[in-house]
């Protein structure tokens, strides 16, 4: 019998971004359900680290997982990628578009540079996982795009402007992708999780900003998510092609505010910049 979770369409995936946090905890669920894993990931000896420390790795026996390195701002790059997972398939089934990066901080600080450069991943690599994917699941009549968006991508979100427009994005993308793909038996789930616990809460960080506290206060939390419990829910949310994921329950009742009282949540955010600032 296959091992692969119920109602989640098909075993082959790609994790961009699967080197660390939140991929590497895609990876973990995905391989722990069957499925074969492409690691793909700018670092590409964390996604090989990803890979050795999966259950079976270096015994001989098949771990379900390969690491590749991918920059997804090369377009090119995530189409051969995804033409040798259907070489090595048959077919993908799955592609998590995942790997992003972060600013924090006053707006004003950000250079063009950096301001292109989260534009580069967190849209531009998203675009070209779907350009790549898509057409391919849509002849195939199958298939499940996973983006990673944010919290930022639903809420507003002071002292992080770039981050919260790229996965504001990310959300408009997914959300009408939907539509149309629906018609074609390709699946598109949205993932919006406030804190988790990864790397990338202490990355990123401009003129004194430490995203780690700021996150945490924001929420009101002592902890961020952990990892390995959002995959979970990911997994969950994609077998049943649910739009949005938005973890945890917190994230769920901000969002809500959020469309109920906007000017509310705008004088909250502002007060809560203040407050980060000083
Ligand atoms: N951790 C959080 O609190 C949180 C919350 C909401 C959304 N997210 C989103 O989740 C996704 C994963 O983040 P994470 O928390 O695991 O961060 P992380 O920093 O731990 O992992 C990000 C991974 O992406 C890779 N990467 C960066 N640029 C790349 C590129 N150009 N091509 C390929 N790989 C690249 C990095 O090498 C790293 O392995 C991101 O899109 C992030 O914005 C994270």
């Amino acid at each position: 019998m296959s091992r692969a979770r119920r109602g989640v369409p098909g075993r082959s995936a790609i994790v961009t971004g699967g080197g660390s946090g939140i991929g590497a905890a895609l990876v973990r669920a995905l391989v722990a359900d069957g499925a074969h894993v492409v690691v793909a990931d700018i670092d590409v000896d964390a996604a090989q680290a990803v890979v050795d420390s999966l259950p079976g790795a270096g015994t001989g026996s098949v771990a379900g997982a390969r690491a590749a390195r991918l920059n997804v701002t090369d377009a090119a790059a995530v189409a051969a990628l995804v033409e040798e997972v259907i070489g090595e398939h048959g077919g993908l089934d799955l592609m998590f578009a995942n790997a992003g990066i972060t600013w924090g901080g006053d707006t004003e600080l950000l250079t063009l540079e950096q301001w292109n450069a989260i534009i580069d991943v967190n849209i531009r690599g998203v675009v070209h996982c779907v350009h790549a994917a898509y057409p391919h699941m849509i002849a195939r009549g199958s298939g499940s795009l996973v983006l990673t968006s944010s919290m930022g991508g639903l809420s507003p979100a002071g002292l992080l402007t770039s981050y919260a427009m790229t996965k504001h994005a990310v959300v408009g993308l997914g959300m009408s992708l939907r539509a149309e793909a629906a018609g074609h038996g390709v699946g598109v789930t949205v993932v919006c999780p406030a804190a988790v616990d990864t790397p990338i809460l202490d990355k990123g960080e401009l003129g004194g900003f430490d995203g780690r506290r700021y996150y945490l206060d924001g929420q009101g939390v002592r902890r961020p998510l952990d990892p390995d419990a959002l995959a979970r829910s990911v997994l969950d949310g994609v077998s049943r092609n649910r739009a949005l994921v938005i973890e945890p329950a917190r994230a769920r009742a901000t969002w809500r505010l959020q469309r109920l009282a906007p000017g509310l949540m705008d004088r909250m955010l502002t007060r809560y910049v203040r407050s980060a600032r000083s």
